[in-house]
C-alpha cells in the first residue's frame, strides 16, 4: 500500500535538493531509453541514491538519475530509470516520479518503456502510441484507504492517455518521419516474461503490446490530473511469436540501436508540446 505520509515528506525533502526549479512536463524513461537525454542543457541532476525516496534502480538500462534540463524551452524533470512492482519495494518509489513532478508544476507526463510485440505490425523497433491499458498486474496501486491528495476514491480511467497529448506524439512523429503506430499496451506483475499462451489470451482480450511497468504510474497521473502519454519501444516479438527465446539483453540492444530515432521524435514531441503548454 502507499505510504502517502511518507511519500508526501519525500517530496517535500527532495524539493529541497532541488531550490528554485519548477517544470512544465516530465519524461519517465523506460528500459534502454535513458542515453536519449544526452548533451541536452541541465539545470539540476540528483543520483536516485541520494533520493531516499526512490533509491538506487539495479535494473540493467535504466540509469539511476532525476536530470532536471531545458528541452526545446521546456523545463522537463527527467527521470532515467523506473522503479518497477516487480522489485518487492512497494508503490512509494514507483509513484514517487509522478507526484514530484505534479509537485514540482508539470502538467503533462510522458512515459516510455519497452515492450513486447503482440500485434503483428509491430515488430522490434517500431514505436508505438499508447491508446489505453489493460491493467494484468494483478494489483493497483490505489488499493488502501482513500487519499484525496490521489485524487478520488473511485477515478474514471475513459482517457488515461490524453487524447490531446496523442494528437501532439502523431504530430511529432510526422515531424520527425517516425512511423507511429497506436496500440494498447497490457502489463503483467513480472518478473517472467509471459507464456506463449498467455501471449494468445493477452492478444484475444485486445492486448497489441505487453510490458511490466508504466501502468502504475498512469492511473496516478490521471487520477491527480496530469495529462499523460506514453511510447512503447517494441524490443521483440512477444512470448511464442517470437522464433527464439526473450532476454533482457536483446531488449536493451533493440533499444540501443533505435537510440537516435528516439532522440529526433523526443526532440519534436517537446517542440510541438512547447506550443501547447
Ligand atoms: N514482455 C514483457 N515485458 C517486456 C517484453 C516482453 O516481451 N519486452 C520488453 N519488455
Amino acid at each position: 500500500m502507499i505510504d502517502i505520509k511518507k511519500l508526501l515528506n519525500d517530496i517535500e525533502e527532495t524539493q529541497l535538493l532541488l531550490p528554485d526549479i519548477s517544470v512544465d512536463c516530465a519524461l519517465i524513461l523506460g528500459s534502454g531509453w535513458s542515453s536519449v537525454i544526452a548533451d541536452l542543457p541541465t539545470k539540476a541532476i540528483l543520483e536516485y541514491s541520494d533520493i531516499p525516496a526512490l533509491g538506487a534502480t539495479n535494473v540493467v538500462g535504466h540509469a539511476g538519475r532525476l536530470v532536471i534540463a531545458e528541452w526545446s524551452n521546456l523545463n522537463v524533470a527527467i527521470f532515467q530509470g523506473r522503479r518497477h512492482w516487480y522489485e518487492g519495494i512497494g508503490w512509494n518509489p514507483i509513484l514517487f516520479p509522478i507526484m514530484l513532478s505534479k509537485a514540482l508544476g508539470a502538467k503533462v507526463v510522458l512515459q516510455t518503456n519497452a515492450a513486447g510485440g503482440i500485434r503483428e505490425d509491430l515488430t522490434p523497433g517500431t514505436f508505438m502510441v499508447v491508446d489505453d491499458h489493460i491493467n494484468m498486474m494483478s494489483t493497483n496501486p490505489l488499493i488502501g484507504p482513500h487519499h484525496p491528495e490521489l485524487g478520488p476514491r473511485f477515478p474514471d480511467q475513459t482517457e488515461v492517455y490524453s487524447k490531446n497529448i496523442r494528437t501532439i506524439l502523431d504530430q511529432a512523429g510526422v515531424a520527425s518521419k517516425t512511423k507511429l503506430p497506436h496500440g494498447v499496451y497490457l502489463a503483467t506483475s513480472g518478473p517472467t516474461y509471459e507464456t506463449p499462451t498467455e501471449i494468445k489470451a493477452f492478444r484475444a482480450m485486445g492486448a497489441d503490446a505487453v510490458g511490466m511497468s508504466t501502468i502504475p504510474e498512469s492511473i496516478i497521473a490521471n487520477s491527480i490530473g496530469m495529462q499523460v502519454g506514453a511510447i512503447s519501444c517494441i524490443t521483440n516479438s512477444a512470448a511464442g511469436i517470437s522464433k527464439h527465446h526473450l532476454s533482457h539483453e536483446e531488449v536493451i540492444e533493440t533499444t540501443d540501436n533505435a537510440k537516435v530515432r528516439m532522440r529526433a521524435f523526443l526532440n519534436a514531441f517537446f517542440t510541438l508540446l512547447k506550443k501547447e503548454l
